[in-house]
């Protein structure tokens, strides 16, 4: 079992990379396999969750290698369309294969995904939609599967906008009979990402970004070599980081814009903040004011940043009202930063977060990808010693996590036990 040891009360100072954004490549490399021709993914993070999808081309027969940085992906040699529980269970984005596999073999099977436990998770609205592009669906004891003679493109109208669910009917329908239309799509920044890369290599998607997105159907597609954006999520979770623990840090390879609203709420919160192209420089104040806000759908504030900036109100002046409306089970780091002095009530959906002056370390627990970011981002600020335990939970998402923030200043190491 790995965990982090931090010794808390460090400013941050420095700069370090963002790296590109895991949930834009976790769906880019299930698009890969829908052409034998190469396919390079330029500044590929090597984190866990993209390792195990790459075990799943690997178990279908594909090829793929590092060149530093670059991912480059054969899929020439792919023969198999189903993919075991073992490596299904691995993580939330092996539903996107679904959709790949569909396109390129009119059949998958597939186990239900894993990925972090953050509440029931269904994939309901994954199948009903691939039903409606006319695929033929069986569940036989927890395996999915699919078959389909034609794939039609047809309206699609989702009841909540999905990003999981909008990028398998992107991925499904690139090849159907005529056009697919998708009404209430997710209008992340990872999906315009997915569009960019499919149709850099010849497919015909258009208003990813938007809440309807067109895909015409082509026969086939081409290789591409493809940069994803930046991690939006990474990108927050330092600038939280330098807010927590004071401090002057400059960010590399950022994209500001599609973090508008947490930018917006530091700067409120007394932090400094310098943008300039790519560049996110953050000077963090010596009083923290508090902010509330409530997660949803792009563009409200991003789910996946609200334990990382709950951490931050834990030490800010007042009272804050944190509210998650994206997963039902999203709350699990809060009895973990309770442990560490937080003083924070949960009343159904909402937190309400009283700020206190320092918080104390403690052994606490990892229970998911960014509850155990959040965890980290307290510990930095906690008096004495935290050891934050499960760190693999973290390690799926952050690309040595200890190793940039050590390089910012921070007193934190990786420990095995
Ligand atoms: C993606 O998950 C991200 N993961 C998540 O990031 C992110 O939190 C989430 O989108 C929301 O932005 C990847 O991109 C790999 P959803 P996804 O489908 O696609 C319900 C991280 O930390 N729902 O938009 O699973 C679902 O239960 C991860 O990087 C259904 O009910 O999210 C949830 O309540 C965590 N039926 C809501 O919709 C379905 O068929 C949003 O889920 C699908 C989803």
């Amino acid at each position: 079992m790995e965990k982090y040891v931090i010794h808390g009360g460090r400013r941050l100072d420095g700069q370090i990379k963002i790296e590109s954004s895991k949930n834009a490549v976790l769906p880019i490399i299930a698009g890969a396999i829908l052409t034998d021709e190469q396919v390079v993914i330029k500044n590929c993070p090597k984190i866990k969750d993209v390792f195990a999808m790459l075990d799943i081309l690997t178990y279908l027969g594909a090829k793929w290698s590092f060149e530093d940085d670059n991912l480059i992906l054969d899929s020439s040699s792919i023969d198999k369309c189903s993919i075991p529980q073992n490596l299904a269970g691995e993580l939330r984005s092996s539903i996107f294969m679904l959709g790949a596999l569909i396109s390129r073999f009119k059949k998958a099977k597939l186990y239900f995904p894993g990925g972090c436990d953050i509440g029931l998770r269904p994939i309901d609205m994954h199948l009903s939609a691939l039903a409606d592009l006319g695929v033929i669906i069986s569940d036989i004891n927890g395996e999915i599967n699919c078959v389909s003679n034609t794939i039609t493109g047809r309206d699609i109208c989702l009841d909540f906008p999905s990003v999981g669910a909008t990028e398998n009917i992107i991925l499904a329908s690139v090849f159907a009979k005529g056009k697919t239309q998708i009404f209430n799509s997710a209008k992340e920044p990872e999906i315009v990402d997915l569009m960019n890369f499919l149709n850099s290599m010849g497919a015909k998607i258009y208003g990813a970004g938007t809440s309807t997105i067109l895909i015409e159907g082509v026969s086939s597609l081409h290789g591409t070599e493809y940069a994803p954006i930046s991690d939006r999520i990474e990108c927050g979770t330092y600038l939280l980081a330098t807010a927590i623990t004071g401090g002057s840090v400059q960010l590399n390879n950022c994209s500001a814009k599609n973090i508008s609203l947490l930018v917006h709420k530091l700067c409120d919160n007394t932090c400094k903040i310098y943008i300039k192209n790519d560049i996110i420089h953050i000077k963090s104040g010596s009083i923290r004011k508090n902010f509330s806000f409530t997660t949803g759908p792009y563009p409200m504030f991003p789910t996946d940043l609200q334990a990382q900036a709950m951490a931050l109100l834990t030490v800010c002046n007042g009272v804050s009202v944190v509210s998650e409306n994206v997963f039902e089970m999203r709350f699990r780091h809060i009895p973990e930063l309770i442990k560490m002095g937080a003083n924070i009530i949960v009343k159904g959906k909402n937190a309400i977060v009283t700020g206190v002056d320092r918080l104390n370390g403690a052994s606490v627990n990892a229970y998911d990808l960014r509850g155990g970011a959040a965890l980290v981002l307290a510990g930095l600020n906690a008096e004495g010693e935290t050891v934050v335990n499960n760190v693999n939970h973290i390690e799926r998402g952050y690309y040595q996590m200890h190793k940039k923030l050590s390089s910012l200043g921070a007193d934190i190491t990786r420990q095995t036990f």
